[in-house]
């Protein structure tokens, strides 16, 4: 890897926990309320947080959204992560294996993850740049056979793409691209933003060149822009003053959750930031959430303790919502907006 890509990943690593670069909007969850049921003709004991995806079996619909790899600071941090994930039984998607299949030194800090976690859900994840040129099918197969993945994550990010000076900026023939690698890549592929938010019209697009899973990675949360327009030298003054004009563009999460009228499998990612947003998106449709930002801290810890427990919390507030509202299963949770009152 060059010298100045392992810089971008250290600088994003320490850049994305500052939030004052997170959005200044908001995701929009503060707008709904869960509606307290005093009678909730349930007992506690039976709620049931469970839920399947890809097949497989997960103690909470939660995705650890993609974050790091490839750096030598990747390694404890998603060796962290795996342990977390393994351990509450969520799932984990890792940062872009780009430098896993450019460079062998890069590979074991993507690899840690399976060893750490034998049963979890794993995902590698790759830009969309990397599937419209450089990267063969068969290349990426391998990794992802070698990580034993699930599925592997293509991101969307265009706007954090053009406010890097080195970024790869051609998306002519991006959907086209994604519809060669849905009919020819082994392994499920989910299509997410990074922070700016997947439109209805642009899920509808996806669905049409037959993606089935989206993460829809809103505004709200972490920013990429104005993390982007952090790293920007000073000669490049035009740029940087541009990127401020950026700093709340996108698609916030809990508008396009509302909007969005669609029979994908939806993850609803970008700024949850209290557990309590978890259980708002999945009553808004959503089939999971996912979470990055709010992770990096522990995550980047020496140990996974204070990760597990963080992610613990989130998986008991959403046992105690599911009481709270009177519903023992999370599928009669999801898509129920009778549980939801939107604050005007
Ligand atoms: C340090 C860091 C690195 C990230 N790297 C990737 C990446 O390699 N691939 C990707 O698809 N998203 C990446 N993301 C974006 C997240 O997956 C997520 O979509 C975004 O941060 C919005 O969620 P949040 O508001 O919960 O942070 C990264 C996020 C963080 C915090």
């Amino acid at each position: 890897m060059t010298r100045d890509i392992e810089q971008r990943k250290r600088d994003h690593l320490i850049l994305a926990q500052n939030e004052d670069l997170n959005f200044s909007i908001s995701t929009g969850f503060d707008r709904w309320r869960l509606i307290h049921n005093a009678l909730p003709e349930i007992n506690l004991k039976e709620i049931d947080t469970r839920t399947k995806f890809l097949g497989k079996d997960l103690q909470f619909p939660l995705l650890i959204s993609s974050m790091s790899g490839g750096v030598d600071e990747s390694f404890n941090f998603n060796a962290n992560l795996a342990t977390a994930a393994e351990t509450v039984g969520c799932a984990l998607g890792l940062g872009s294996i780009r430098a896993a299949l450019e460079h062998e030194k890069a590979r074991d800090s993507f690899l840690i993850a399976r060893k750490k976690a034998p049963t979890a859900i794993i995902m590698a994840n790759l830009g969309i740049a990397q599937i419209m040129d450089s990267q063969s099918i068969d290349g990426v197969a391998a990794f992802c056979n070698d990580l034993d993945a699930n599925a592997l994550i293509i991101h969307l990010n265009p706007l954090q793409e053009a406010f890097q000076p080195e970024g790869d900026t051609e998306f002519r023939g991006a959907l086209d691209s994604i519809r060669r690698w849905v009919r020819d890549f082994p392994l499920p592929l989910i299509v997410k933003e990074v922070g700016q938010g997947l439109s209805t019209q642009v899920v509808r697009k996806l669905q049409d060149v037959g993606i089935e899973t989206v993460d829809i990675a809103g505004a709200g949360g972490s920013n990429w822009i104005s993390i982007e327009r952090e790293r920007l030298a000073e000669d490049r003054k035009v740029l940087r003053q541009a990127a401020y004009e950026f700093a709340n563009w996108g698609e916030p999460t809990a508008e396009i959750l509302e909007d969005l009228d669609t029979d994908l499998c939806v993850i609803a990612s970008g700024g949850l930031k209290r557990p309590l947003d978890l259980p708002k998106a999945l009553a808004l449709g959503a089939q999971m959430g996912g979470i990055a930002g709010v992770l990096l801290s522990q995550a980047l810890s020496s140990d996974a303790d204070k990760l597990i427990e963080q992610l613990l919390v989130w998986k008991k507030t959403l046992e105690m919502v599911m009481f709270g509202v009177g519903v023992s299963k999370i599928d009669d949770l999801i898509g129920n907006r009778s549980l939801l009152h939107k604050i005007d």
